[in-house]
C-alpha cells in the first residue's frame, strides 16, 4: 500500500500492510489479534519524513467525533476524537464561539497527534487549552486518562515523545475553552499587524482566526500543493553566554526569552545566515519564504530530504557552533 496520499510530504512510501481504524472497538480488535506484527501510527501524516518503506502494519487512526462533555457558566470541556483534522476542529470551535485555540489555526494534523508534539504557534500552545487525553496501551490494551501533568508538556515536547514513545495510541483529546470573556492573544507582532491592516479593532477569534490564516498562507507552503511538514526543524536554546557570543558576531541575531539564563533563536533565520533559503535541489528544498520548512515539489525521495536536512545541521554547527534538532519525526 502507497502512503503517498497519507503524509503531507507527499512521499510515495510503502506499507508491508495498512488497517484504516474507525472505531475503538476495531482498534482493540486489531491490536488483539495481530500477533507479533509491528505496528506503526498514523495519524494526520504532518509530522513525519518517511525515509524507507514500512515494514509494519500500518493503523491509520481515523476515529470520529466532536462533543461537549461539560459547562460551567464560563468555560466549556470539549472532546474531539484523534482522527478529526486539527484545523476542521479549530473551525467548529470558533463556529460555536469557543475561545482557546484560535490562534492555532490552519495548523497541519489530526487533534489525536496535537498532545505528542504539543504544537503550537503564535503564542499560544496546545498545553494551554489541554485538559486531558484517553489512550490506549498497546500491549495491555487498557484506556488511561492523561492529565495536563501526566503528559509532561515542554516546547514540542511530551512524554508521549520521550518515556512513553510508541506505548500509547491517543483516540481523544479533551480541551477546555472559553465561552465568554475569551482572553485573545494578539500580542504576536504579525496577528496586530494583520488586525490593523484590516482595521479591526475590538477582534473577535474568529479575526483572531481570520489573521494566523493570513500569516501562515503568506509564508508557509499549501501541503497540497507543495509537500511539506511545517517547520522541519525546532527552535534551539541556548545559554545565555552561548547566545552574547553569537550576538556579537551577528548583531542581528533575533531572539526570544525562555528564562533568565537561557535564550530561544529563530532556526529559520539561522538557515537564511547560512544561505539555504530557497535553495532547490531536483525536487527537493528550502521553502522560499520560511528557511524552516523543507519542501518537496514532486518526486523526492525522503531520504534525499533527510540528507539536505543534515546538511543544515551540519553547516549550522559549523558556522554558529548551535545544534539544531529536527522537530519532524525521521522514519
Ligand atoms: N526568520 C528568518 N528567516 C526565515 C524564517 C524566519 O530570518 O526564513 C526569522 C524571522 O524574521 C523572525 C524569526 O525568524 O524574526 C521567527 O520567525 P517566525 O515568526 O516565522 O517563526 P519561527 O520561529 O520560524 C515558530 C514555529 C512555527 C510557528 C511560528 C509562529 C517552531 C519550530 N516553529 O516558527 O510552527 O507557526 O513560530 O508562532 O517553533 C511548526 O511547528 O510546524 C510551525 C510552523
Amino acid at each position: 500500500v502507497s502512503l503517498q496520499p497519507f503524509n503531507t510530504f507527499g512521499l510515495d512510501t510503502k506499507a508491508k500492510s495498512y488497517c484504516n481504524i474507525t472505531t475503538e472497538a476495531a482498534l482493540i480488535e486489531v491490536l488483539k489479534t495481530k500477533g507479533n506484527e509491528p505496528i506503526f501510527i498514523l495519524g494526520g501524516g504532518s509530522n513525519m519524513l518517511l525515509t524507507k518503506n514500512i515494514e509494519a502494519l500500518v493503523l491509520h487512526i481515523n476515529l470520529k467525533g466532536i462533543e461537549v462533555t461539560n459547562e460551567t457558566d464560563d468555560a466549556v470541556f470539549v472532546k474531539a476524537m484523534a482522527g478529526e483534522n486539527w484545523h476542521q476542529f479549530v473551525l467548529w470551535c470558533i463556529e460555536h464561539n469557543y475561545g482557546g485555540i484560535e490562534n492555532l489555526s490552519l495548523i497541519p494534523g489530526n487533534v489525536g497527534t496535537s498532545p505528542i508534539q504539543n504544537i503550537g504557534a503564535y503564542g499560544v500552545e496546545l498545553k494551554d487549552v489541554f485538559e486531558s487525553c484517553e489512550a490506549i496501551n498497546v500491549n495491555s490494551l487498557d484506556t488511561r486518562t492523561f492529565t495536563k501533568e501526566d503528559c509532561k508538556f515542554d516546547y514540542r515536547e511530551s512524554v508521549f515523545k520521550q518515556d512513553l514513545k510508541g506505548e500509547y495510541i491517543i483516540t481523544s483529546v479533551t480541551f477546555k475553552l472559553s465561552k465568554q470573556n475569551h482572553q485573545l492573544r494578539t500580542d504576536y507582532g504579525a496577528i496586530k499587524q494583520e488586525l490593523q491592516t484590516s482595521n479591526i479593532v475590538k477582534p473577535t477569534i474568529k479575526d483572531v482566526s481570520n489573521a494566523v490564516i493570513a500569516i501562515r498562507q503568506s509564508k508557509l507552503p499549501d501541503p497540497k500543493e507543495i509537500g511539506n511538514s511545517g517547520s522541519f526543524f525546532k527552535n534551539p536554546v541556548v545559554t545565555i553566554e552561548v547566545f552574547n557570543n553569537l550576538q556579537t558576531n551577528f548583531p542581528d541575531v533575533p531572539s526570544y526569552k525562555v528564562s533568565d539564563t537561557l535564550v530561544k533563536v529563530p532556526a529559520g533565520w539561522l538557515i537564511e545566515q547560512a544561505g539555504f533559503k530557497g535553495k532547490r535541489f531536483n525536487d527537493y528544498g528550502v521553502h522560499q519564504k520560511q528557511a524552516l520548512v523543507l519542501v518537496n515539489y514532486g518526486n523526492a525521495k525522503g531520504s534525499d530530504i533527510y540528507e539536505l536536512a543534515q546538511l543544515i545541521q551540519k553547516t549550522i554547527k559549523r558556522i554558529f557552533n548551535i545544534s539544531i534538532e529536527t522537530e519532524v519525526n525521521i522514519i
